[in-house]
């Protein structure tokens, strides 16, 4: 059992979730199983999350990479994406927390759309948890369309703090600590301006196995973390 020191939960967390493909090999299943499972995971880690008392919670579901996947995973994520919108969002909204989306949804299928315009619309007023899902997100290209919005405003010179209120993030913090489960050591295009001064936090654990207990665990690594910004102790 982790104990948290209940005064410095991270206002933002950002979790890449990963290894919901390896989990379904090791188990003889189909990868959309696993993204099933890990679907199951998520659930849980919004509640807690909630619980806890974390303030913005981004989780990276769907990369501007991931397309180049076999077709009947991509659009059995979207498909699940649907499922989470009906089977949560009653619970969500009872729980005043505010969906958000990251990333450009032009290209997903129309039910998909579908799911998130209802989920934006049904919490847009909520001003608990503000749970931003990334959804064929990529950082690059997120930065990319600030720089094109600032061209756009005809402007000649800018400062960091342009390209910060022009990306999906714009008026939110930084994410504190950012989760990578699977093991890799890598940001895989998450966040890539924002975690500027993230702490990162890598678990072995596959996406569905992934447990409240786990997020803890990561979380009080988080709190026995020395963050300088640059500066001296
Ligand atoms: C993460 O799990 C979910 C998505 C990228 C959509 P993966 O599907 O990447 O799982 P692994 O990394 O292949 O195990
Ligand atoms: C990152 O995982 C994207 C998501 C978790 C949605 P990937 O599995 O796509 O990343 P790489 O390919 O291992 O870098
Ligand atoms: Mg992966």
């Amino acid at each position: 059992m982790s104990t948290l020191d209940m005064t410095r939960i991270p206002e933002h967390v950002g979790i890449i979730m990963d290894g919901n493909g390896r989990w379904a090999k090791e188990r003889g299943m189909a990868r959309v199983q696993g993204h099933s499972a890990g679907m199951k995971a998520l659930k849980e880690i919004v509640k807690r999350a909630d619980t806890l008392g974390v303030k913005y919670l981004t989780v990276y579901a769907f990369s501007t990479e991931n397309w180049v996947r076999p077709a009947d995973e991509v659009s059995g994520i979207f498909k699940l994406l649907v499922l989470y919108v009906a089977q949560e969002l009653k619970e969500l909204d009872d729980n005043n927390v505010k969906v958000n989306i990251l990333g450009d949804v032009s290209p997903l299928p129309e039910d998909a759309k579908n799911s998130i315009e209802k989920a934006l619309r049904t919490t847009g007023n909520n001003t608990g948890l503000v749970f931003n899902i990334a959804i064929n997100y990529g950082a690059r290209a997120e930065i990319a369309s600030a720089v094109n919005a600032l061209i756009a405003e005809g402007r000649r010179e800018i400062v960091p703090d342009d390209i910060s209120s022009r990306l999906y993030t714009a008026g939110m913090p930084d994410p504190d600590l950012i989760i990578r489960t699977g093991g890799e050591y890598r940001l895989s295009n998450f966040l890539l301006w924002q975690a500027a001064y993230s702490e990162l936090v890598i678990r072995p654990e596959y996406w569905p196995d992934f447990t409240p207990e786990v997020f803890e665990e990561a979380i009080s690594e988080y709190q026995g973390r020395d963050r300088r910004f640059g500066g001296v102790k």
